[in-house]
């Protein structure tokens, strides 16, 4: 039976810094609240000139570099994102256009933090079924500019970056293994953008009233992924039989340490076996887990034959893993 690998990945995060002590002269917040409720220290902010699409190329031509691969060789772009560079021409075929990608298909997906993680899901059944031969998958977001930088409760929170994957089929009993999605529409207003859509467009009302700025009840987010999460884990590992024991390393997304240890803690897993670089990034929602899994790969933590389960949590509400044997 086909399965479908990740042969290589990359990651793009802009140069510029802004810690939480640049915060603490911004909102009314400190370097020590901030640490303690989400363990974030620093993000990373696009510059004017960078939309999303810039940062998913740098981090494609990372990932097309590392598998020694040409634009040619790629026959589906996916790019997972809430802050597209425009509502179309899609991010995915911008990116396609920039890298000289021909003769493929693009297109993006918002699940918005989950977008990655569904994104595998899509691109393994499109893999799997044989309509696609070698897809690149990027995670890509520019939250600086979603973000209200005067509302203390959500701007210490995100970050800008990009993470990309390409996967392609395999015979070999190595790849994702499984990858399970699930959403609740119902809880769509604990994170959202109201904004710039077809409900809210611009103008004069929508800006005073802040519309293109997240808004999240964070604390209800909270709980809820908190519980979400750790089943989620537990449920994924369970369908496959595997043991946590046996899990080499859990590649959460980045939204909040404390959520992230809560899921540690169901699984019974060591701190070295989980990934975590939120205090240099924050949340890049659907960006998170692609850079997280490349700079996990760069710090040789993870090894063939290595089961890695990575999980994430968004706006929708949306929820998402997938378990690979590397
Ligand atoms: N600095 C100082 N105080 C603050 C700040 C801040 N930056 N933000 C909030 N506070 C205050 C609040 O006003 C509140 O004060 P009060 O008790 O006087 O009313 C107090 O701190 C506690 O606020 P809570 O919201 O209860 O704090 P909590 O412990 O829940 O932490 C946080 C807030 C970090 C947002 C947390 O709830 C969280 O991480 N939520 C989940 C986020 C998430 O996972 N989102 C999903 C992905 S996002 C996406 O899809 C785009």
């Amino acid at each position: 039976m086909i399965r479908t690998r990740i042969i290589s990945t990359g990651s793009y995060v802009p140069e510029s810094v802004i810690t939480n002590h640049d915060l603490e002269k911004v909102v009314e917040t400190s370097d020590e609240w901030i640490m303690e409720r989400t363990g974030i220290r620093e993000r990373r902010i696009a510059d004017a000139s960078q939309a999303a699409s810039d940062l998913a190329c740098e981090a494609a031509q990372k990932a097309l570099k590392h598998a020694h691969l040409k634009p040619k060789d790629i026959d589906l772009v996916i790019v997972a994102t809430c802050t597209p560079d425009m509502p179309f021409p899609s991010t995915a075929c911008i990116v396609q256009d920039r890298l000289g990608i021909k003769h493929a298909a693009a297109f993006d997906i918002n699940a918005a933090c989950s977008g990655f993680v569904y994104g595998l899901h899509v691109a393994n059944s499109l893999i799997k079924t044989g309509a696609h031969k070698r897809i690149l998958l990027v995670g890509a977001e520019v939250l600086s500019r979603v973000t209200d930088w005067q509302d203390r409760t959500t701007c210490v929170l995100f970050g800008d970056g990009a993470g990309a994957v390409i996967l392609e089929g395999t015979q070999e009993k190595r790849g994702i293994i499984s990858t399970h999605i699930q959403s609740d529409g119902s809880l769509g207003d604990l994170i959202m953008l109201p904004g710039g859509g077809s409900r809210f467009s611009c103008s004069q009302e929508s800006i005073l009233k802040r519309l293109h700025f997240i808004k999240m009840k964070g604390n209800e987010t909270f709980k809820v992924a908190v519980r979400t999460l750790a089943e989620l884990a537990a449920n994924t590992l369970e369908a496959n039989r595997l043991d946590p024991s046996k899990l080499s390393l859990l590649i959460p997304h980045q939204a909040n340490l404390r959520i992230i240890q809560a899921t540690a803690k169901r699984l019974n897993l060591p701190d070295e076996k989980v990934f975590v670089n939120i205090e240099k990034y924050g949340n890049t929602s659907a960006a998170s887990i692609p850079i997280a899994l490349d700079e996990a790969v760069r710090a040789g933590r993870i090894n063939d034959g290595d089961h890695i389960l990575l999980e994430a949590f968004g706006g929708g509400l949306t929820w998402a893993s997938a378990l690979l044997r590397w």
